[in-house]
């Protein structure tokens, strides 16, 4: 009799212990501890055992009853109190969970739509590093030390050489020491400033810098290729314009301004009551762009330009205050 109350109790153990749903389980509970189960036929054995045998099988039998009891009800909260079929407590007609869904950041959107702009006018992509040294984002831009245009950049050094690139200009020189002309390449990155955060201006933002350079490249060029991204852009209606500028590493200099999204051109804070909002940098490579990396400027031209790209995101979805952007702030984020 202990023998088969023992072997009894590891099998229905097994069985009910490796259920694998709600029917599996039920089966095993009729199989053992049902009326007509096993645990009951072994009770039927009692009344022919020695009285002191009797006893001891009894409160043995008694004890593997309420054992297998705990067992199954273990086993049925594991399966998820029940699955499917009738009593089931799972209900399938309940909606189910929403699982929060994450999106890519709009400026991330942005500098994507961009880059695919250009590479459907057939720019390739290169990369620079952030960390730049002054030659690279200075001096081989025409902007020798202690001369005045430094100030149009507020930098950040790391040491006496090293710099946060403050522009993602520096990339035309690298890409140009490693190619030869004619060619039309773009250079998305993150850029850093010593500015206070404010409206309109954050010390990381985003620039995408374009350069072009070949034979007979003229400033009618720079003019088509920067209408046609902004129309690719903005949309055809969208007023545009180019205005006269100055940068040290580009003769003649042009600035792209794009009609207020805020204002519409009557005058806001956001652009300055000027009705415009300015979008990018560009001008015909000063020869001694070209000089620094050894091109001859008597053979060889072109064009180059920097987008900013928060400003781009501000544009087209009506944002009004740059911070925005990297505050990752979900009632924000959600509506794009
Ligand atoms: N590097 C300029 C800036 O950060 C933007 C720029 C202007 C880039 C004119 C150019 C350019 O390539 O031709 O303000």
């Amino acid at each position: 009799m202990h023998q088969k109350i023992a072997k009894l109790r590891t099998e229905a153990l097994e069985k009910i212990g490796s259920a694998p749903d709600a029917g599996a389980l039920s089966a095993a509970k009729n199989h053992f501890l049902g009326r007509k189960g096993l645990l009951a036929a072994l009770l039927k054995d009692l009344p022919g055992l020695k009285p002191e045998e009797k006893k001891e099988a009894g409160a043995a039998l008694n004890k593997l009853k309420k054992e297998l009891e705990e067992a199954v009800e273990k086993k049925t909260s594991a399966l998820g109190k029940g699955t499917s079929g009738p009593g089931s407590i799972l209900d399938h007609t309940l909606p189910g969970k929403r699982i929060p869904k994450g999106r890519q950041n709009i400026l991330t959107t942005t500098m994507e739509e961009v880059i695919a702009i250009f590479k459907g006018l057939g720019y390739s992509v290169a990369e620079g590093p952030e960390i730049e040294t002054e030659y690279y984002n200075f001096e081989a831009l025409n902007i020798p030390a202690g001369h005045p245009s430094r100030d149009m950049w507020s930098t950040l050094y790391i040491k006496d050489d090293l710099l946060l690139r403050t522009h993602t200009s520096p990339v035309q020189i690298r890409y140009m020491e490693k190619s030869k002309p004619p060619f039309a390449a773009i250079f998305p990155g993150k850029v850093f400033r010593r500015d206070a955060a404010d409206l309109t201006h954050l010390p990381v933002f985003h620039q995408v810098e374009g350069l072009t350079a070949g034979r007979d490249i003229t400033f009618s060029d720079l003019k088509g290729t920067l209408a046609a991204f902004c129309r690719e852009l903005f949309g055809k209606n969208r007023k545009v314009r180019l205005r006269p500028s100055y940068f040290p590493f580009t003769e003649p200099s042009a600035e792209v301004d794009v009609e207020c999204f805020v204002c519409e051109g009557s005058g806001c804070r956001i652009c300055k009551n000027t009705g415009w909002i300015e979008i990018l940098g560009s001008g015909m490579v000063d020869p001694n762009v070209f000089l620094a990396v050894k091109y001859d400027p008597e053979q060889i031209s072109g064009f180059a330009f920097g987008v900013g790209i928060e400003r781009i995101a501000m544009l087209k979805y009506g944002i009004d205050d740059i911070r925005v952007f990297f505050e990752n702030d979900l009632r924000v984020m959600r509506q794009f």
